[in-house]
């Protein structure tokens, strides 16, 4: 048995389904072991802030509502970066947080930029730290997935199956810009199980002539519309990168690619009338899947277990179906997880006769 008493619990980056399942998870297997659940929030800012804002988590908060089973953070979420000359000045905030709470440990739910910030954060001030990954981009490294990857897949999926009546409808060539700012896994999946036609994502490389030869093909064979899925992590046809717009407050505002590429398709095509739908925030919610359920439950229950062995800077995960930890050492210094152009799903892509660029 370990010494802990408190734990504090915080999400932070981007949210994504089953976030709640895993707070209330934590809370579930740490009230059993008699420990006194924190809930931190708005990331990092509620230890940071003054006052602090934060709430004790009882079974209370989750049995006798439905906050379990919702997308979105109970807690709040930050989706900002700190600027490398604030980053020691902040943890040091962090940890003071972290002191005036009693904490004893701390549970992180987030992607590889938030276990990177975080556990510099706990290094510096002297606390055990245990990482959930979660992120729709499945692009934290290691793990093979993180919760709420599988919830935008489903609505992703869903998106490609609605834009193709429309498509179908107008005869049209139909281009759907997904999330992922660096990794193209929530395109390729969901372009795969929908079906679609083009999938473009930032590991490889492709060209306006590859698209329009593919959308050749398709009206060969009769069909008259086409879905094309893009990454908004891509770059342009020439391997350039499609700035991040700002938007009126200043702040980087990533996608956009969609919108370029179908006026390129307009100007360059003319067999196509091509259209784009940004997905945009939409894939951060939907009903958390059975999938991310069940992930977000079994890693809760691990990041207590590895707490109660005294277990510290280490990131629970799911390896080939197996659930285990890696030290964070590993996480940070794997960096994101694109997309393996080897891998199965490319050559399944390959096999259906999906444009997926040049390989
Ligand atoms: O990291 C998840 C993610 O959803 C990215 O795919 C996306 O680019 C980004 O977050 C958008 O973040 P926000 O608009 O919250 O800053």
């Amino acid at each position: 048995m370990s010494e802990i008493k408190k734990i504090g619990i915080l999400t932070s980056g981007g949210d994504c389904s089953g976030l709640n399942v895993a707070i209330s998870g934590v809370v579930k297997a740490a009230t059993l072991k008699g420990w006194t659940v924190y809930g931190i929030h708005n990331g990092t800012e509620g230890l940071t802030e003054t006052p602090l804002s934060y709430e004790v988590l009882t079974l209370q908060n989750f049995s006798d509502t439905p906050w379990a089973k919702t997308a979105g953070s109970y807690l709040g979420s930050l989706n900002k970066g700190i600027k490398a000359d604030q980053l020691d000045a902040v943890a040091d905030r962090f940890g003071q947080g972290v002191r005036q709470l009693g904490l004893d440990a701390v549970i992180v739910l987030g992607g590889d930029g938030s276990m990177n910030v975080l556990k510099y954060y706990c290094t510096r001030a002297g606390i055990k730290m245990i990482g959930i990954p979660k992120t729709i981009d499945n692009d934290t490294p290691l793990t093979d997935f993180s919760i709420g990857f599988e919830t935008a897949c489903q609505v992703c999926m869903d998106a490609v199956d609605s834009i193709n009546w429309t498509a179908r409808s107008h005869h049209r060539a139909m281009i759907i810009e997904m999330m992922g700012r660096d990794a193209g896994h929530l395109a390729l999946h969901a372009a795969l199980a929908g079906g679609a036609d083009v999938c473009l994502i930032p590991e490889i490389p492709y060209t306006l002539d590859g698209i329009i030869a593919k959308l050749e093909a398709v009206k060969a064979t009769g069909r008259t519309h086409a879905v094309i899925v893009v990454s908004e992590g891509i770059k342009t046809e020439k391997g350039e990168v499609l700035s991040a717009a700002k938007n009126l407050v200043g702040e980087k505002v990533h996608g956009g690619i969609g919108d370029y590429l179908t006026a390129l398709l307009n100007e360059n095509y003319k067999g196509f009338q091509i259209r784009c739908t940004r997905l945009g925030h939409i894939q951060r919610s939907g009903h958390p899947v059975f999938a991310d359920r069940m992930m977000a439950s079994v890693f809760a229950a691990k990041a207590v277990e590895l707490l109660d062995e005294g277990k510290t800077n280490v990131m629970v995960g799911l390896k080939q179906g197996e659930i285990t930890a890696f030290s964070l050492e590993d996480v940070v210094a794997a960096g994101t997880k694109g997309v393996d152009v080897k891998n199965d799903y490319i050559k399944a892509a390959k096999l259906l006769g999906m444009y997926i660029g040049e390989l």
